[in-house]
């Protein structure tokens, strides 16, 4: 399985924040918002990543993760010219995903929770059809929304709907067999002109062929799409830092559980960024510091 990273956009709720700056560069306390999304597809062992952005962007992800190799992973980058809507990930990616399976996740989006790699490397382990994760919000209107039976079979999904009918909204992180790519392609485009994951994932319900996982209350997902979404986030992540010394999304520690770098070179990437809390916890990992 390989991942996407959908990290385009216009971030116009974030005007002016966003007006000259990708919004999955914003800072989310102290590391950059790609940052989270990215640590999901280690955690999820996927080391071959592409990460797709607009024309102007492009080259800060590139400044920011290079190749991958200093974490034992591939990044490769990928242009989408236009925000023609989630599904584009497919088209656009279309050559990096070749005939493998392929994860999206949308650059903006932060998860974080004990039990959440089992979760997600069960996710990895499919076979065939489409894997969504449903959350239960207090908002459902404002999100892609999913409807399930108690046995866990996806009854409907809608696309922010005006009366919707659960309050489980759909995570950025979905998972599918290599039937993506065509049938992203044989997408019409909605009325706000995108096209709609919704649209792709109904095409694997009409098949049968999509299960939804339950994340539950102990888990937490972050949108970082408005302001508040924004500040919330930062919070969040400083809070547990803070309280369980152990950090979310430091990838370079996730690079070494995974067995990708040596403890050399974990001690190296530490060293690059000493002067900051960030740095330190990389020597602590590594065991140069107490
Ligand atoms: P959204 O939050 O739906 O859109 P946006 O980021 O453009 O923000 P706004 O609504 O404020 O204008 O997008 C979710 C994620 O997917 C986000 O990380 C941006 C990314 N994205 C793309 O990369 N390409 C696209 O075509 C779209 C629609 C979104």
């Amino acid at each position: 399985m390989k991942g996407i990273i959908l990290a385009g956009g216009n971030g116009s709720r974030l005007y002016p924040i966003t007006k000259a700056i990708s919004k999955q560069l914003l800072p989310i306390y102290d590391k950059p918002m790609i940052y989270y999304p990215l640590s999901v597809l280690m955690l999820s062992k996927i080391k071959e990543i592409l990460i797709i952005s607009n024309p102007e962007y492009i080259d800060f992800y590139k400044n920011l993760l290079n190749d991958g190799s200093k974490l034992g992973i591939q990044i490769k980058y990928k242009i989408q010219e236009k925000p023609k809507g989630l599904a584009d990930a497919f088209i656009v990616g279309e050559e990096f995903i070749g005939r493998d399976n392929i994860c999206l996740i949308l650059g903006d989006n932060i998860f974080y929770g004990q039990g959440f790699v089992p979760r997600l490397n069960k996710a990895a382990s499919l076979k065939e059809g489409a894997v969504i994760f449903g959350y239960y919000v207090g908002n459902p209107k404002e999100f892609g929304v999913v409807e399930f039976d108690e046995s866990g079979n996806v009854l409907s999904l809608e696309e922010k709907p005006e009366n919707p009918k659960s309050n489980y909204a759909i995570p950025g992180l979905y998972y599918y067999d290599n039937c993506v790519i065509n049938k992203a392609k044989s997408l019409k485009p909605s009325a706000r002109g995108e096209i709609e994951i919704t649209d792709l994932n109904r095409d694997y319900l009409l098949e049968n062929k999509l299960k939804v996982e339950v994340l539950g209350r102990g888990f937490a997902w972050l949108d970082t799409g408005t302001y508040d979404g924004l500040a919330n986030a930062s919070d969040f992540v400083k809070t547990i830092q803070k309280r369980t010394g152990l950090y979310i999304a430091c990838l370079e520690e996730i690079a070494y559980n995974n067995k990708w770098i040596s403890r050399a070179e974990l001690i190296k990437l530490g060293k690059e960024y000493e002067k900051t809390e960030y740095g330190q916890y990389i020597l602590r990992i590594a065991g140069e510091n107490k």
